[in-house]
C-alpha cells in the first residue's frame, strides 16, 4: 500500500510539474534519436550510438538513393555485441608428389572399406596402405584392427607417431566408395578438420589410399570440395561466447588429387566459396535483437563497399517502399520498432559486357514471431525464429564469395525486403487487406504467412529490373520440413530448364533439392470471397500453395524458381547455422557466366 501511494504521489507530483513546465515538457520529447539539425554527424553518433555493422565495419558502401544512414537504429536490446573473431585462414597446396617425406603434425589417410582388405599374410593389399604400414613397422594394421576401424564414413582413428616426419597419422573412413561427389569430398574435409583439430595441428596432410576411385569428370573438382568442407568444418561461430575458440589448422597438402594452376584456381575458389558461406552462417547465427533489418543493410553494404569494383547498393526506407507501392511488405514491417529495410545489391563485371541478367531474392525476416497468429504451442520453434532471414543470408553470402570470385559477362541483382514479424498496435490484424506493388490485393487470413507477403514485392521489384531468371530462397513454410525432412530444400518452377541449371549446381555444390510440383487446381484453396486471394490456404499442400502464392508476382516471361529451405537452414545436432544456399547460388551464377 505505502509503495503505491507514494508512486502514485510522484506521479501526481511530476504531471503538476510538468504542467507548469511547457520547457521541460519540449525537452522529454525531444529525447528521441533524431538528432537536431544543428549537430555534427560525431556528436549525433555519441548521442544514438550507429549500428553495429558500421561501428565494427568502419566503412561505409556507395548507396543509389539511400536513406538508411539517415535512421541510426538503437544499441542492441541486452547490450550485446559481437566480438570480430577471425574466420579460419587455411592455406591448400595440391600436389603430385609422394607423401611419405611429408613433415607436419597430422597426415590424414582417406580409406574405403574395400581398402582396408588384407592379404594371405595379412598385410594390406592397398598400396598406400601397405607401404605407410611397413614405414611405421605394422602399427598402422595394428590399429585398425584394435580400434576395430573398418573404413565406415564417419570413422576415423589418429595414432600418435613420435621420431617420425608427420607427429601423427589418421585413418579417415570413406564407406563403400572413393569420394565421388562433392557431399562425400565435403564429408572428407569435415572429417579432417575435426581430428585435426582435437590434435590442435597447424598443418595437415590428406591422401587418398585408392585415388584412382575419383571419376574422371568430377576430378578437378574433388580438391576445392575437401578444401572447403575443411574450413567449413573448422569454422566455429563464437563471436557471442566470452572465450574464442581458437584455430590452429594453418597449411593442408593435398597429395596425389592433380596439381596446377587449374587446381590452383579451384583451390582459390574454394576459399572464396567458403568466406561467403561463414558470412551466410554468421547472418543466421546472429540473434534478432543484434540483427535487425537496419544492421542487415549495413552488412549488405559493407559487401558493396568492399568490392566496389563490382558491386553498387540500394537501401530503400519505409517512405520510399511507400512510392513503389509495396502495401504486402509494408504491412509485415508495421508492428515492429525496428523500421524496415529493402535492400538491393547490384552486381556488375567488371569489363561491361554483360550476357545474362539474373536477380536473387531472399526472404529476410530477422524475426518472425508469427503476429497476431503468434507461434505458440510445441513444436513451434519461435526461439529459432531468427533463422527466418536464412534466405537472405544465402543471398549476400553468395554476394559476398561472388564479390571475390569476379565472374566476366553476367548482372545479379540481390534483393532482400528485410523486416520483423512483431506484434503491435500498429501492426497487421488478421482478416486485414493489403495491396502488392503489382496491384493485388490479399485478405490476410493468417498473419504468420508473412513470409510471402514480403516476397511478393521482393519479386515484383525484382522483375522491373529487367532480368532474365530470378531464383528466390526463404524459410517459407513448416510444411516443406515435414515433407523432405531437415536436410533437403523443394524447389519449385514452372522452367524445366532452370532445374536442371540449378541441378547441376548443386551436383558441384553438394547441396540437396527436391523438385515439388506446382500443381495449379490447389490454386482453389488461395481464393478470397473479398480480395484476389487469401495468403494461405489449408493445412494440405502448405509448401505448394505457398509457391503458387509467389507465382501471383513473377512475370511470365520470367524464368522463375522457389526455393523452400526452411529445412536445411539449420542443423539442430550443431546448434547452428548451416550457410545453406550460398555454394549453389554461386555456382548457379558461375554457369550463367561467360567464364
Ligand atoms: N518462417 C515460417 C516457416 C518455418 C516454420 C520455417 C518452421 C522453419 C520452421 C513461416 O513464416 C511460417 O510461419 N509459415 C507458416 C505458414 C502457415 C501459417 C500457412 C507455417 O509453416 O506454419
Ligand atoms: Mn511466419
Ligand atoms: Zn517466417
Amino acid at each position: 500500500m505505502a509503495t503505491a501511494a507514494s508512486t502514485s504521489a510522484a506521479t501526481v507530483l511530476a504531471s503538476r510539474l510538468l504542467r507548469r513546465s511547457p520547457r521541460l515538457l519540449r525537452r522529454l520529447g525531444s529525447l528521441s534519436c533524431a538528432p537536431p539539425a544543428a549537430l555534427s554527424a560525431r556528436q549525433s553518433s555519441s548521442r544514438c550510438p550507429a549500428p553495429l555493422g558500421r561501428q565494427q565495419l568502419g566503412h561505409r558502401a556507395r548507396m543509389g538513393h539511400s536513406t538508411a544512414a539517415s535512421a541510426a537504429p538503437a544499441p542492441a536490446l541486452g547490450l550485446t555485441k559481437p566480438n570480430a573473431v577471425e574466420p579460419p585462414q587455411v592455406t591448400f597446396s595440391a600436389k603430385d608428389v609422394e607423401f611419405s617425406e611429408w613433415k607436419g603434425d597430422i597426415l590424414a589417410v582417406a580409406v574405403t572399406e574395400k581398402d582396408l582388405s588384407k592379404d594371405a599374410d595379412s598385410k594390406f593389399e592397398n598400396a598406400v596402405l601397405k607401404k605407410l604400414d611397413g614405414q611405421l613397422g605394422g602399427l598402422l594394421s595394428e590399429a585398425a584392427a584394435e580400434e576395430d576401424f573398418t573404413g565406415k564414413a564417419g570413422q576415423s582413428v589418429v595414432l600418435r607417431l613420435p621420431g617420425q616426419g608427420f607427429k601423427r597419422v589418421g585413418l579417415i573412413g570413406l564407406g563403400q566408395n572413393a569420394p565421388s561427389t562433392a557431399a562425400a569430398c565435403r564429408g572428407l574435409g569435415e572429417s579432417v578438420a575435426s581430428v585435426a583439430k582435437a590434435a590442435q595441428a597447424t598443418s595437415a596432410a590428406i591422401v587418398l589410399a585408392s585415388p584412382g576411385g575419383i571419376q574422371e569428370e568430377f576430378k578437378l573438382n574433388a580438391p576445392a570440395a575437401i578444401a572447403s568442407g575443411t574450413v567449413l568444418g573448422l569454422y566455429e561461430d563464437s563471436r557471442y561466447k566470452s572465450e574464442a575458440k581458437k584455430v590452429h589448422l594453418k597449411q593442408v597438402d593435398l597429395f596425389g588429387l592433380g596439381s596446377g594452376p587449374e587446381v590452383d584456381k579451384k583451390l582459390k575458389y574454394a576459399n572464396d566459396l567458403s568466406s561467403g558461406v561463414i558470412f551466410g552462417r554468421e547472418l543466421v547465427n546472429s540473434p534478432a535483437n543484434v540483427l535487425t533489418p537496419a544492421v542487415l543493410a549495413e552488412e549488405a553494404s559493407k559487401i558493396a563497399s568492399t568490392y566496389s569494383d563490382v558491386f553498387t547498393a540500394t537501401i530503400l526506407d519505409v517512405e520510399k517502399c511507400k512510392e513503389l507501392k509495396m502495401g504486402s511488405y509494408l504491412a509485415v514491417a508495421a508492428a515492429s520498432a525496428n523500421p524496415p529495410h529493402f535492400i538491393h545489391l547490384c552486381y556488375k563485371p567488371t569489363g561491361g559486357n554483360v550476357k545474362r541478367k539474373l536477380a536473387i531474392v531472399g526472404k529476410g525476416l530477422t524475426f518472425d514471431s508469427g503476429g497476431y497468429n503468434i507461434k505458440t504451442g510445441p513444436g513451434c520453434s519461435i526461439e529459432l525464429m531468427k533463422f527466418d532471414m536464412g534466405g537472405s543470408a544465402a543471398v549476400f553470402g553468395a554476394a559476398k564469395a561472388l564479390g571475390q570470385i569476379k565472374p566476366p559477362g553476367v548482372e545479379v541483382h540481390f534483393i532482400v525486403a528485410a523486416c520483423e514479424n512483431m506484434i503491435s498496435g500498429t501492426g497487421m490484424r488478421p482478416g486485414d487487406i493489403v495491396t502488392a506493388s503489382n496491384g493485388k490485393t490479399i485478405e490476410v487470413n493468417n498473419t504468420d504467412a508473412e513470409g510471402r507477403l514480403t516476397l511478393a514485392d521482393a519479386l515484383v521489384y525484382a522483375c522491373n529490373q529487367g532480368v532474365e531468371k530470378i531464383i528466390d530462397l526463404a524459410t517459407l513454410t513448416g510444411a516443406c520440413v515435414v515433407a523432405l525432412g531437415p536436410s533437403i530444400a523443394g524447389i519449385f518452377t514452372p522452367s524445366d530448364e532452370l532445374a536442371k541449371e540449378v541441378t547441376a549446381a548443386s551436383e558441384i555444390s553438394g547441396e540437396k533439392f527436391w523438385r515439388l510440383p506446382l500443381e495449379e487446381s490447389y490454386w482453389e484453396s488461395m481464393k478470397s470471397g473479398v480480395a484476389d486471394m487469401v495468403n494461405t490456404g489449408g493445412r494440405q499442400g502448405g509448401s505448394i500453395t505457398a509457391a503458387l502464392f509467389l507465382k501471383q508476382y513473377v512475370d511470365e516471361k520470367v524464368q522463375w524458381m522457389h526455393i523452400d529451405m526452411a529445412g536445411p537452414v539449420w542443423n539442430d545436432k550443431k546448434r547452428a547455422a548451416t550457410g545453406f544456399g550460398v555454394s549453389t547460388l554461386v555456382e548457379w551464377v558461375l554457369k550463367n557466366s561467360s567464364s
